[in-house]
């Protein structure tokens, strides 16, 4: 590698704003960091002063850090220079060398070529040029009707229009003294074989694609006629565009929404906008290509859930698959990615425009975990009975788990793994935490409880669907209730939270190692099966548990015999269940030792 001291020439300003603009300063600092997302921004212990409470704050919308404790402040060049003791054009090498990326110098006085700050202006002209030819161009702006598009959505994703004409745009800007050399560089004009210069949009319907600051780095458009070349035709890779980290309408949701809690990917332009249409703001779509690293990396830098739609057949579980690929090394405890399957030959914009909003909603809450879904393609075909069918499950998944950033959520999906392929370590007892009075009893008393456990950290999202007098009561109730008693509460205050966030969650609070071992447990029933018990297991638990001493009675009851054994209790249901709880008091332990 070439050393900074021997070369002479000046760095160009340019590329150390380029640079900058490019590197992520969030990913930058993470990587030495532990940052965490709160908000906007993104915070930690700051790494220049010493500090047991996070000070250090880091914005990704201005690409600036700031540390409220030490003053400390600057650029992703900034950050390094101190972190990193590097001098300025140190830190741009170091950096440039992670993005990739070459770092000119300037050769004696000569000029610098300023490609890239032009590039944004000539695409800025061109974008007007063609929301202006939309206006006149009926049978386009009849197109966007006939597909469900008022004109206030067209204009906030600046639609326009290329007119039927070989030099259109071209000659619209050449006139505005852009030379040729420019729109060929920017994708606006193309070259033939033979030498001849044209437009590369003719007749079609321009969506500008923006990077998130809002300026227009390139554009797709979809051809109005029948014939005459792809359905969508794409800029090309130009110094300002780079086709594999873009996501179309992610300016746009940021704009709509001042917070992102999740963003939907879809496939394709008329998706993101269709959707925006009738109210989704958050969706945005790859410019066809596959949703790779890159993709999510960016995805994640806005939003800590990500719901990625696919269509139901075939392609879209192998598109699914590719995704997951690629997002597994982005993903960790705090990430979560969810993949929702549409029926078969719908995307977003038809089955939005056909069924409605809630019917579309319905298919992202219903997305299935991406995870789950990676161990239960693992799993198809194998037989998990069969030692032979386990030991090529945890053969076929080991590499997958790995490509997960080691941490929490790659130990969960580990043990997962180890459970699944029978491999866990024999059932540790847990910590006795709760005290038991008879063992046995205590046992029993918990079953039901138990079970609804499992089952509702399976399907969280079953809490909703109870009555809100049944969730009131399970509340009241919830000292009782043992490790369904905590998950009721985490349910309660996360109503948004699945599976794996609920487990992260719970680290720390009592029971974490017997919900454990029950998220390990697997079902026989399916999902619809599992609703129904749940649904059932709670009329039940909540019947038996009308009539009796109310809970602070209990508790006092308890405080004043604690150490004593609680007598049996006679069974006095008709409807007796040996899989169902004993009628008792049940105060299995006291609230020192359970504080929820
Ligand atoms: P689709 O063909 O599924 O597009 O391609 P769509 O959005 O449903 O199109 P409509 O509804 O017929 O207008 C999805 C995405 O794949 C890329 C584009 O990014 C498109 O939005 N694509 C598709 C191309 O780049 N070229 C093509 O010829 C087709
Ligand atoms: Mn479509």
């Amino acid at each position: 590698m070439r050393s900074a001291k021997t070369l002479a020439g000046r760095i160009p300003q340019h590329f150390i704003n380029d640079l900058i603009d490019r590197a992520d300063i969030v990913s930058v600092i993470d990587e030495r960091v532990t940052l965490k997302k709160t908000g906007k921004n993104y915070s930690g212990l700051c790494p220049f002063h010493d500090e047991k409470t996070p000070s250090f704050s880091v914005s990704p919308d201005k690409q600036f850090f700031h540390c409220f404790g030490c003053q400390e402040s600057g650029t992703v060049l900034t950050f390094l220079m101190k972190y990193e003791r590097l001098e300025f054009v140190e830190a741009v090498e170091m950096l440039a060398r992670d993005m990739g990326m070459e770092v000119p110098r300037e050769q004696g006085r000569g000029p610098v070529v300023k490609v890239d700050e032009d590039l944004y202006t000539v695409l800025e002209q061109a974008e007007r040029f063609y929301r202006n030819q939309l206006r006149g161009a009926s049978t386009a702006v009849d197109y966007l009707k006939g597909r469900g598009l008022t004109g206030e959505i067209a204009r906030d994703f600046g639609i326009g229009y290329a007119p039927a004409e070989w030099h259109g745009v071209g000659e619209a800007l050449t006139n505005e003294r852009i030379s040729e050399e420019k729109l060929l560089t920017a994708g606006l004009l193309t070259k033939n074989d033979k030498g001849r210069v044209y437009d590369r949009f003719r007749d079609r319907i321009m969506f500008p694609i923006r990077d998130t600051r809002g300026r227009v780095i390139a554009f797709g458009g979809r051809i109005l006629s029948q014939d005459g070349g792809p359905k969508y035709l794409n800029s090309p890779e130009t110094p300002i565009f780079f086709k594999a980290q873009e996501l179309y309408g992610l300016y746009e949701a940021r704009k709509a929404l001042r917070n992102i809690e999740e963003l939907l990917v879809v496939e394709g332009y008329m998706d993101v906008v269709a959707l925006a249409q009738n109210g989704i703001v958050n969706a945005v779509a790859t410019l066809g290509t596959a949703t790779g690293e890159a993709h999510f990396k960016k995805l994640y830098r806005y939003a800590d859930r990500v719901v990625c739609c696919f269509d139901g057949d075939k392609a879209g579980r192998s598109a699914a698959w590719r995704a997951l690929e690629s997002a597994l090394p982005v993903l960790n405890e705090h990430r979560q990615l969810k993949f929702a399957f549409l029926p078969d030959g719908e995307d977003p914009d038809s089955l939005i425009r056909t069924q409605g909003q809630s019917a579309f909603q319905g298919f992202i809450d219903n997305a299935v975990p991406a995870l789950e879904f990676l161990l239960s393609r693992l799993a198809d075909g194998l037989d998990l009975a069969t030692l032979d069918g386990r030991a090529k499950f945890i053969g076929l998944a080991s590499p997958y788990v790995e490509k997960i950033t080691p941490g929490v959520l790659r130990d969960l999906v580990q043990a997962r793994v180890r459970d699944l392929g029978g491999m866990a370590q024999p059932l540790q007892r847990s910590k006795p935490s709760f005290r038991r009075p008879n063992p046995q009893q205590a046992q029993r008393t918990q079953e039901l409880p138990q079970r609804m456990a499992e089952i509702l950290l399976r399907l969280p999202s079953l809490w909703q669907e109870l009555s809100d007098e049944q969730r009131q009561d399970l509340q009241l109730h919830a000292a009782e209730l043992g490790v369904f008693g905590v998950l009721v509460q985490l349910v309660q205050q996360h109503p948004e939270a699945d599976s794996e966030e609920i487990l992260v969650r719970w680290q720390g609070l009592p029971g974490f190692d017997d919900i454990q071992q029950l998220a390990q447990r697997q079902s026989l029933l399916d999902s619809a099966g599992q609703q129904k018990a749940f649904f059932e297991g709670i009329e039940r638990m909540l019947k038996r548990r009308k009539g009796r001493p109310q809970v602070a009675e209990i508790r006092a009851r308890v405080a004043a015999s604690s150490s004593q054994v609680a007598p049996e209790q006679p069974d006095v249901d008709t409807d007796f269940d040996p899989f169902d709880e004993l009628a008792t008091d049940s105060d299995d332990y006291s609230d020192e030792e359970f504080p929820i």
